[in-house]
């Protein structure tokens, strides 16, 4: 697989864990799915970012963020000062969900279920232990629920530094980590009414992830 141009450890990143995940029959998910889709980039990183599950593309593809809601999120990276190239960018569930309505030819994307989250929560933890980041961006309602349980909502939490919740009993992949951002899933902004003030309010989101790392906020 040729590693994505603005993630040059691309596929080569936990390749133990990707050929695991590969075979991962933890949900009913991976029935329909085309295959399953890592987490990819820096190993280690100081910047994991979360989605919520691959999209249409990355199904096709098989790599996170490769398709319109990527390009979107790449963008508000680098204008907010962060080079993708040195994050690890991952989705909380693995296998696109989705429905074909009747008469159409087109998935429709389908938001994961607890059930599917928690199947899948293995893989995030060992994710987090391998990549090990001093940061963690949750993109979207459903990554920050991942996180933070189903109280979490976007609009309240957003850009600003979450404490770190602990979800390994072990502690091994809460190690080393400050904390959180979350903000919108950048698919959002794609079908905001107003999209640039959409995109200005992810950007400035991770403008805070930037100064944090930047050591100009604390935690
Ligand atoms: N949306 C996500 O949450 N993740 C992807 O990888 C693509 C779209």
């Amino acid at each position: 697989m040729t590693p994505h141009p603005s993630c040059p450890a691309g596929a080569r990143a936990c390749p133990g864990l990707r050929t695991a995940a590969a075979d991962c029959r933890g949900c009913p998910l991976y029935a329909n799915a085309t295959q399953t889709v890592f987490g990819e980039g820096d190993v280690p990183a100081r910047l994991l970012l979360l989605g919520e599950q691959p999209g249409d593309q990355e199904d096709r593809q098989g790599r996170p963020f490769v398709g319109p809601a990527g390009k979107v999120l790449t963008r508000a990276l680098s204008d907010a000062g962060i080079d993708r190239r040195q994050t690890y960018t991952t989705n909380a569930v693995k296998h696109f969900k989705f429905t074909i309505p009747e008469g159409r030819k087109r998935r429709i994307h389908k938001s994961p279920d607890l059930r599917e989250l928690t199947a899948c929560r293995p893989w995030l933890l060992a994710e987090l232990r391998v990549v090990a980041p001093e940061l963690v961006v949750a993109l979207g309602a459903t990554a920050g629920k991942a996180l933070l349980g189903s109280t979490f909502r976007v609009t309240q939490q957003r850009g600003a530094l979450l404490p770190w919740p602990k979800l390994d009993e072990n502690g091994e992949a809460d190690e080393g980590i400050r904390g959180l951002v979350a903000t919108i899933h950048p698919s959002a902004v794609l079908r905001a009414d107003d999209r640039e003030s959409a995109y200005q309010g992810l950007v400035s989101d991770l403008r805070v992830v930037a100064e944090v790392l930047d050591g100009q906020r604390g935690t």
